[in-house]
């Protein structure tokens, strides 16, 4: 299924994320006048977003037929937000809530339908290189194909049956950008020490991170592994630095208390 042949779609919350969803919606050929923006105090972004592809903003969906709704608010107002929109919602609806820590049983009761998907995006969904996972109550596989070509507009998405890998989800690839920008930042740190200006430190470290990047991109069946392999040579200068990278105490344990932290609080805030 492709996106002109999805909507109306009516994106609840016009913020970052819901925002860079409708820009790769619109991109990806959704035609714009099969989607609706709610949002109550729209960003300056948001209203010239709609004004420059003629896509409709309003405060909230009133009159509008919905066939998918997207609910992109904050978590700690989505009950009120489902509590305004459920009118909206009907047989027709598919639910899709990208909203961390809420349940499929929380939306499908606060909206009255089992037609519900709950996904985890990241914010690389900006630059259409996201990736989200996703999960669905009762959806059918046509529901599944609108939910692939909606998110597949910001990247890559994966199904899983189990609820609780939204959670793992979120503590890996969620949270993940922050790692990774913290990685920038400490090997900058690293370069200074090295003697190097923090503007040629970080110079140095954000381009190795964009340019490796840019290889495991470029080259899809070559494992991170061997990527790895093919620029250490034994004895050299990159052995040494792995030797402490993959010390026992070194980064692989570091980062496993990372996400198992992301994880816990990801459940915490569920309870919440
Ligand atoms: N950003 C991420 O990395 C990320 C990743 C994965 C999932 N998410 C999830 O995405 C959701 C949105 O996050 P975000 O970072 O995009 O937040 P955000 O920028 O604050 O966007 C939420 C938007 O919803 C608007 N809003 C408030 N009340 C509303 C209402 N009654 N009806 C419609 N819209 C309303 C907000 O307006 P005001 O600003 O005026 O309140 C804001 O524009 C969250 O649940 C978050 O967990 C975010």
């Amino acid at each position: 299924m492709s996106l002109s042949d999805i909507g109306p779609v009516v994106l609840i919350g016009a913020g970052k994320m819901g925002l860079a969803l409708a820009r790769g919606w619109i991109a990806g050929g959704l035609p714009p006048d099969r989607l609706v923006l709610c949002d109550p105090k729209p960003a300056d972004a948001t209203v010239a977003f709609a004004a420059e592809h003629s896509v409709r903003l309003m405060e909230k969906p009133e009159g509008v037929l919905v066939h998918v709704l997207v609910l992109a608010v904050k978590p700690q107002m989505i009950h009120e937000v489902m509590a305004q929109v459920a009118p909206a919602v009907g047989a027709q609806t598919l639910v899709v809530s990208i909203a961390a820590g809420i349940s499929l049983a929380a939306i499908s009761t606060s909206l009255g339908t089992r037609r519900v998907v709950r996904t985890m995006p990241n914010t690389p969904a900006q630059v259409g290189k996201g990736i989200s996972g996703a999960v669905g109550l009762a959806v059918t596989d046509r529901d599944r194909a609108t939910t692939d070509a909606l998110l597949g507009a910001a990247g890559q998405v994966i199904w899983f049956d189990d609820e609780s890998k939204i959670d793992g989800v979120t503590s890996v690839s969620g949270s993940g950008p922050a790692y990774v920008f913290y990685m920038v930042e400490a090997l900058a740190q690293a370069a200074e020490k090295q003697g190097f200006n923090p503007e040629q430190a970080m110079q140095l470290a954000r381009a190795t991170i964009i340019g490796a990047a840019g290889l495991l991109e470029a080259e899809p069946d070559t494992s991170a592994s061997q990527l790895r392999i093919n620029v250490t040579s034994p004895k050299g200068t990159t052995a040494a630095a792995l030797e402490v990278l993959m010390a026992e105490d070194g980064l692989a344990p570091l980062l496993d208390r990372a996400v198992t932290a992301a994880r816990l609080r990801s459940e915490e805030l569920g309870k919440a």
